[in-house]
């Protein structure tokens, strides 16, 4: 609950400090300091990240495996969930990256008293919202593009287009608007109201998810109540750009709120649990071809100076020795 209160507190102190500072005249330092800062931390930050992970020792192949390994013919392989060769694990990698796969084999523990007893069940409700979410996500971020572009590329006026194909209201309602905040709220409420989930939950599981929340809600609050003006803010974001940052009049402090938070999470970035998207691609439990059989790993820090002993050897040195304590020895003296 601590980290719960912490990381609301957090999010709402952030969100009030950029809608006071913006109409105390701070516009500079929320439209122009703030976002070159957290742009520069998130690219060196993430950076290092990989470069860090990319140059750890990995020797063996580690994979998480699911299913039957590769071993005679007429034994079917789980070829995604035990891949043995490198296109099987791109596949794998694919499934897990695109559909989310290991969540899609989320399991709950239930208790069920009509059968007096406790058992696990399929349960699709985290992989549902969460694909929900990323997606939506993905969505908004390829749209904000027309921001930063002139002319709008047609791919994204038609993503804009088919987004807004039920034509409802004006301006035209968003459908991944809607998805996004209930995608982000089924997460947040399952971590407050699933006890096994909220007891292992800290303020860092909870800050990403209030942050990106207020992210989206400042977001439909400019378009849809306060109806900002776009062409002033499409300025400020060319400015940025092009390094030749302008402040426009009329841009309203709700959008310096929605892009102060937006700063925060590029510089959260890097430091937090939200590094899964670069980390998804570089765990070696998932890139590697569970191929341990077939192909001899040899660790390339081995130390030259130690010579391989093998069993063999290790009898030839102690077999009069091993044969005196009664020991089993594979050849006589
Ligand atoms: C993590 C990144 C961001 C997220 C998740 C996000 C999310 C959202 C959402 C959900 C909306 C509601 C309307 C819509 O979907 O278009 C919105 C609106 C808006 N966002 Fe963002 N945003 C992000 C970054 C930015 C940035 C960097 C800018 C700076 C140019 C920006 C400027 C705006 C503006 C001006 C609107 C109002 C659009 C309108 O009136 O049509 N956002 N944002």
């Amino acid at each position: 609950m601590a980290g719960l209160v912490t990381a609301l507190m957090a999010v709402v102190a952030l969100a009030a400090a950029a809608a006071l500072g913006a109409q105390a005249g701070m516009a500079g330092v929320f439209g122009i300091a703030v976002p070159y800062v957290a742009v520069a931390i998130f690219v060196a930050g993430f950076i290092k990240k990989v470069i860090g992970w990319a140059s750890t020792p990995q020797p063996f192949s580690i994979a998480t495996t699911g299913g039957q390994q590769y071993s005679q013919p007429w034994v079917k392989q789980a070829k995604f969930d035990n891949p043995s060769t490198p296109g099987q694990t791109f596949v794998r990698m694919a499934l897990e990256v695109l559909c989310f796969r290991s969540l899609f084999r989320n399991t709950k523990l239930d208790n069920r008293p009509a059968e007096g007893r406790v058992g696990y069940g399929s349960d699709k409700s985290l992989w549902l919202f969460a694909l929900m979410f990323h997606y939506c996500f993905l969505i908004v971020f390829v749209r904000h593009f027309r921001f930063f572009l002139e002319p709008v590329p047609m791919a994204i006026t038609g993503v804009e287009f088919v987004d807004s194909i039920l034509q409802i209201g004006v301006p035209t309602l968003y459908l991944t608007d809607v998805f996004f905040v209930v995608g982000v709220s089924f997460l947040l409420a399952r971590r407050i109201w699933d006890p096994k989930v909220n007891y292992i939950s800290l303020a860092s599981d909870y800050f990403p998810l209030f942050l990106i929340l207020a992210i989206a809600l400042s977001g439909i609050y400019m378009r849809y109540f306060a109806k900002v003006d776009v062409i002033a803010i499409k300025q400020l974001a060319f400015g940025l750009v092009s390094f030749k940052p302008v402040i426009p009049p009329n841009v309203d402090w709700s959008f310096y709120m929605h892009f102060f938070l937006v700063c925060v999470l590029w510089a959260y970035f890097p430091f937090s649990k939200l590094m899964h998207l670069g980390g998804v691609f570089l765990s070696p439990t998932r890139n590697l071809p569970n191929n341990t059989r077939m192909v001899r790993y040899i660790n390339p820090w081995n130390d030259p100076s130690i010579k391989p002993h093998s069993y063999e050897e290790y009898e030839n040195d102690f077999r009069e020795k091993m044969i005196e304590a009664g020991l089993p020895v594979d050849k006589e003296a």
